[in-house]
């Protein structure tokens, strides 16, 4: 990554979040070339990042986008994902979704319920159209993350058993109005043990054989997403690894491979850059504050997640700090008890790894202006959303106040 955060700082202010396109193309490249042995579809997770400029960037690449709410399908289809690349995905959708996303034509909606199929299935009567089904398969395997992103035991609420997924599809075929289109399980996100995918992907594919022996022929096969990337020192799975592996199950079935990724393709574009307000000594305890806070970047407050943090002076001198943010919380943290030198009024301050579960989970809280996102693409900065004001945030209240 060859970007220079001062500049940026100078010409947008701080903090801002600024993206490496030509690292997402990479990666999408990685990852499409893996499966290229089969049909094959990349529906981007838009949840990880969901700029318009992001989604656009990658349906140029080819993508499609899975989606977790209907706004999410309505920026994809916004910025030219086209409809039949589309998954809506979600344990909880609303009628007024359903209803919105069946006449979107989009490739299939993602069933986790068989209340929800039965809402579906209504739903489409009512609209007089077939709703394209895939059923998400919870495959009770542990996919060895952390718990608040792992998604694949009977524990956690998504998707339904085989058995209840078994009925699912019979239901679909009974009816005039659902079509059996494909199958999907997910097991969590920061994967970095290619064990539990291969089982996972294992079961549901033998699933897609036993449906197939009574007559029920599924197009689509969304392994979902979550490979893991760098933070630290995690020892990644290799791409074509994971793709050999999900062939392998496959193996004999006229399936087209849907995978989902959001992280890998985004995750280490992105770089957090605040500037260092103030430092303190609290008894013996070293604070560095900076502009940005937990409202811009959550995860070391939700996940205790690592992102490795960078001063970018020449201080070589390194002591013991908190680095922290300005909102009134003790959780407002970027990095505990960690080594950095010390900094002046105005130094920057980088937080890699942040182009995934960042801006996407960012709120106003404390009445904080969401920052300014940046892309750079073959050398060339462009601001892809500027910064809030003031104004935007309280637009939904003023014309309320009496
Ligand atoms: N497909 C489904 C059904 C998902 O639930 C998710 C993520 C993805 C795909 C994309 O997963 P990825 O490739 O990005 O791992 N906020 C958390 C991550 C939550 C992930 C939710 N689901 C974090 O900051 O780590």
């Amino acid at each position: 990554m060859n970007i220079d955060f001062k500049e940026l700082a100078n010409k947008y202010q701080t903090p801002y979040y600024v993206y490496d396109f030509d690292h997402i193309t990479s990666q999408y490249e990685e990852l499409k070339g893996a499966f290229k042995a089969r049909k094959s579809i990349l529906a981007y997770a838009v949840k990880a990042n969901s700029n318009l400029s992001v989604i656009k960037h990658l349906v140029e690449l080819g993508a499609g986008a899975d989606c977790v709410s209907i706004g999410e399908v309505k920026r994809a289809l916004k910025v030219g994902v086209a409809p039949y690349k589309i998954i809506f995905s979600g344990v909880g959708k609303i009628d007024s979704e359903i209803k919105e996303a069946l006449g979107l034509g989009i490739l299939m909606i993602n069933v986790e319920s068989a209340a929800e199929l039965d809402r579906v299935e209504n739903i489409a009567k009512e609209l007089e159209v077939i709703a394209r089904i895939s059923i998400r398969v919870n495959p009770n395997i542990d996919p060895q993350t952390h718990p608040y992103i792992s998604t694949g035991l009977h524990e956690n609420k998504f998707g339904v058993d085989i058995d209840t997924a078994k009925r699912m599809y019979i239901q679909c075929k009974n009816s005039k109005n659902l079509e059996p289109t494909g199958i999907h399980c997910h097991i969590g996100s920061q994967l970095t043990q290619l064990e539990p995918i291969r089982e996972s992907v294992k079961i549901v594919s033998d699933l897609v054989r036993n449906l197939a022996a009574i007559k029920i022929d599924l197009s689509f096969f969304d392994v979902g997403g979550g490979l893991g990337i760098v933070y630290n020192d995690e020892k990644l799975i290799d791409t074509n690894e994971y793709a050999q592996a999900i062939l392998e199950c496959l193996f004999g079935l006229d399936i087209t491979i849907v995978c989902e990724p959001g992280r890998f393709l985004v995750g280490n574009s992105g770089v957090f850059v605040s500037k260092v307000l103030y430092e303190k000594v609290n008894g013996n305890k070293r604070f560095v504050i900076v502009d940005g806070a937990m409202n811009d970047l959550i995860r070391p407050a939700l996940y205790d997640a690592y992102h490795k943090v960078e001063v970018l002076n020449d201080n070589k001198e390194l002591s013991d700090c908190n680095l922290v943010g300005p909102v009134c919380e003790s959780g407002d943290f970027f990095a505990k008890n960690i080594n950095l030198p010390q900094t002046q009024h105005n130094d920057l301050v980088a937080i890699y790894s942040a182009g995934a579960y960042c801006f996407t989970m960012a709120s106003n809280y404390n009445t904080r202006n969401k920052v300014a996102e940046i892309a750079v693409e073959n050398g060339q900065d462009r601001l892809i959303r500027r910064r809030e004001t003031f104004e935007d945030l309280i637009a939904h209240e003023e014309e309320f106040l009496k």
